[in-house]
């Protein structure tokens, strides 16, 4: 099969890249290598998406696209000039897309997605729900352009796993790793969900293969979140114990949930978030997609990380602040 990988110098893109070229697919990708390099083995043409003739560099017909995509724009940059060329095309879409992020067990057939990006309206990195209103607007035009026996849209949630560049769970992996007393946001019992990137790309790759077409959440069954920790301290070098500590407290000291500097990663604040965690993987697991075992995700995430300071989530000071002052309540 040839595959066009929109994409392929980071992380998923290179997964998909490297696990299709694995498999004895013929992987071309396209990008202008600036986020990274494409690995080794496939074929790299240097575009542009920013231009509407950006793709011209690209010839001939493709198998199957994979498109990574976050504007609109370079979504139908890419419809116009794929449009009668490629057999299959997977746009990579989020679990961001949904309005309702409170009703957990959602599925696509039951949950409502947000309205599209206004007409022009083409930067998705203001915030969450611009972010999730262009996907929208992309999935409409890859839908638009393939038709619905041809489009994959793969709604991803949480991606975890080697090469992942936000860090979000390569704090815990490293929190687990140090041991020690371990700040563990929220109640054990609340979920938590995710899909590791390798995984992702595999199912991908199958969906090109046997022309799975249609929209899917693109993420594995729920934990609870002590079942995550367990995962995570599954073949750590260190012993550790757990303190939970309830959402309340953590808010009242100015914790920031799920991602950057002094926050606890993959912590959302509940009743607003109880949906974007939990959602039905069935449907998807119907269709094909596979996920491995947690401590198998950990256990190479662990192996691969760069020795690099917490870019993200709380330093070791601000964690033992933390719990000095839950003990001493
Ligand atoms: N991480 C998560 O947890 C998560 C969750 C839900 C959904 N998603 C979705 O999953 C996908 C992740 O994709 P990814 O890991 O491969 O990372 P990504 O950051 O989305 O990759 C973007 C790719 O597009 C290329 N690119 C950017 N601007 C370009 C331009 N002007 N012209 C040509 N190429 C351009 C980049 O390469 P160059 O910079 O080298 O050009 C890079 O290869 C995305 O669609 C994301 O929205 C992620």
């Amino acid at each position: 099969m040839k595959m066009l990988v929109l994409g392929g110098t980071v992380f998923l893109g290179r997964a998909v890249a490297r696990q299709a070229r694995d498999a004895g697919h013929d992987v071309v990708c396209a990008a202008r290598g600036e986020s990274g390099e494409p690995v080794e083995g496939v074929a790299f043409v240097r575009v542009d998406r920013d231009r509407p003739d950006g793709l011209d560099a690209l010839d001939g017909t493709f198998d199957a696209v994979v498109d990574v995509g976050r504007r609109p724009s370079h979504v139908r940059h890419a419809a116009e000039s794929l449009r009668g060329r490629a057999g299959h095309y997977t746009f990579v879409s989020s679990c961001s897309v949904y309005a309702d992020a409170a009703t957990p067990d959602q599925t696509v057939a039951t949950a409502p997605v947000m309205a599209p990006a206004e007409p022009g309206f083409d930067d998705p990195s203001a915030d969450a729900e611009t972010y999730g209103r262009c996907k929208v607007t992309c999935e409409d035009v890859v839908t638009g352009t393939f038709g619905t026996e041809s489009a994959f849209i793969c709604r991803a949630g949480l991606i975890v796993g080697p090469e992942d560049p936000t860090g979000r769970f390569d704090y815990w992996v490293r929190r687990h790793a140090r041991g020690g007393e371990i700040l563990a946001p929220g109640a054990p019992e609340e979920r938590v969900q995710l899909i590791d990137v390798r995984d992702l790309a595999d199912w991908i790759i199958q969906a090109a293969e046997r022309g799975l077409a249609g929209t899917f959440d693109a993420i594995g069954a729920p934990v609870t979140r002590q079942e995550f920790h367990a995962g995570l301290a599954e073949g750590a070098p260190s012993a550790h114990e757990l303190t939970w500590i309830p959402q309340e407290f953590l808010v009242e000291r100015e914790v920031a949930p799920w991602s950057g500097p002094r926050s606890l990663p993959l912590w959302l604040p509940l009743p607003e978030y109880g949906g974007f965690l939990t959602r039905d993987a069935g449907p998807s697991l119907e269709a094909g997609l596979r996920t491995r075992p947690l401590a198998e995700t950990v256990a190479d995430t662990r192996a691969t990380l760069r020795d690099e300071p917490h870019r993200i989530g709380l330093t070791e000071e601000e964690e033992a602040g933390l719990l000095r002052e839950w003990h001493a309540q």
